[in-house]
């Protein structure tokens, strides 16, 4: 790995310098194929920065110790900082009580957990279960499964041609026989941000509880559970500067009191005998056995490295390059069709595209040799990538460290990628 200077800014994150925020990430710095790394994939995971690494490195070399378990000293410095990350986090989010927030190794888990246990005890069948077509798999499989197990019936909006929700028939869909709405924030294949408070709102209208996927939104945008009003939130840490392996599960608290455990095993009781079992108070009756201790204090890092920017902050700078990307796109427009609303006050930073003449996997693999990371393919939304009629697409997606410069040598790249696959012509 060998270091190169940071890209010129040219758009800066407002408040702190752009410069600044990337000298924070190391693998920024690293060279690809002998050219700078443009990291364009942060709708797959985000790079980390030296506090999180850090905070790390921290736990394992001063106080590593099993939590809650321990009368010793490491052990209480460890739960106090693993206890410390649930607040940070749940403050992050808007949520009134630290016990909302349930460990998870990321939204996949958490959603499942809801499928497991909410929704075992309070879906029947003839319920119906409403999803967007723009789903993740995440948000779709667990509740096939659902529908399936308990005879429910899974129903969905329709889409827009602007790849919006067509929300023109929304009491149509929303019923009084809807009895979960799971809903999507920002679309990771789309970009499009939906109106989840609207649709909470609609959704409890009829008496139907809300689960809202935040892996695309809570690390791009200021979120409020209380403002949203929503009944779970599903988000993952590696989306959002922290590390792998580390999520959450937002509830509100009264919701968690009702449910049954999702595993079951050491921590998690409060009484055991060789019959039967009690269950410890929430959130401890959700997380058995030795949890994922220093990635939930690298998350807690995480979100104090997001705070200190600001998220407001972090939104204007994603909306201002999804702006100046989607123009520059205009320029290829003859040869390549981008996905999603062109208004950015309703997208994330997602710049889904496709070329009919050129298979996504070969532009990704083009764009490799040049350094730029993007993400090819279905991007966990199958039946999405099929309704919008193409086999796969490609998918550049920023965060707080990408740069107006990075767009257009995406954007420079493509036009050699296409002069090279489309019109046979190879160079520059
Ligand atoms: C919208 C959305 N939901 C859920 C997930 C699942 O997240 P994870 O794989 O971290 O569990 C992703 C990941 O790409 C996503 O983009």
């Amino acid at each position: 790995m060998s270091s190169t200077k940071p890209h010129k800014a040219v758009a800066a994150v407002h408040g702190p310098d752009i410069n600044k925020i990337r000298a924070d990430f190391p693998i920024l710095s690293r060279k690809v194929y002998g050219k700078p790394l443009v990291y364009l994939d942060n709708a797959a995971t985000s790079q980390k920065p030296a506090s999180v690494i850090k905070a790390l490195s921290e736990y394992y070399e001063g106080y590593n110790a099993n939590v809650h378990r321990g009368v010793h000293a490491l052990s209480m410095e460890a739960t106090d900082r693993y206890e410390e990350a649930r607040r940070k986090v749940a403050k992050f989010i808007g949520a009134r009580h630290e016990e909302s927030i349930i460990w998870t190794r990321g939204a996949t888990e958490a959603i499942n957990l809801v499928a497991y246990t909410w929704a075992q005890q309070n879906i029947k069948p003839g319920d119906e279960i409403v999803l967007t077509p723009m789903e993740h798999h995440s948000n779709l499989v667990p509740w096939q499964k659902v529908a399936a197990d308990k005879g429910a019936k899974i129903k969905f909006f329709g889409m827009t041609g602007e790849q919006t929700l067509d929300l023109s028939n929304v009491d149509e869909v929303i019923t009084p026989r809807t009895k979960l709405v799971a809903i999507v924030h920002g679309s990771n294949s789309l970009g499009t941000i939906n109106p989840v408070k609207e649709l909470t709102a609609k959704a409890h209208a009829v008496g139907a509880t809300v689960l809202v996927d935040g892996a695309q939104s809570v690390p791009h945008m200021p979120i409020d559970v209380e403002d949203i009003g929503c009944d779970f939130l599903a988000f993952s840490g590696h989306k959002m500067a922290g590390p792998t392996g580390i999520g959450a599960l937002y509830a509100r608290p009264e919701l968690l009191q009702k449910m049954e455990p999702f595993m079951r095993g050491g921590d998690m009781v409060l009484e055991v005998s060789y019959e039967s079992a009690s269950w410890n108070a929430v959130p401890a009756k959700f997380e058995a056995g030795t949890p994922n201790i220093a990635d939930a204090i690298g998350l807690a890092a995480a979100v104090d490295y997001l705070s200190a920017i600001g998220m407001e902050n972090i939104r204007r700078h994603e909306m201002e390059l999804t702006a100046y990307a989607l123009k520059r796109f205009d320029e290829i427009a003859d040869d390549v069709k981008v996905f999603g609303p062109r208004d950015v006050r309703i997208r994330g930073g997602v710049v889904p595209f496709h070329s009919p003449d050129v298979h996504p996997h070969d532009l990704g693999t083009f764009l490799d040799r040049e350094g730029i990371a993007i993400r090819t393919g279905h991007h966990c939304t199958m039946p999405l990538i099929r309704k919008l009629e193409v086999p796969a697409t490609a998918r550049a997606s920023f965060y707080l460290y990408n740069t107006q410069e990075e767009v257009d040598i995406l954007v420079e790249a493509l036009k050699r990628a296409l002069r090279y696959f489309v019109h046979g012509v190879n160079r520059a």
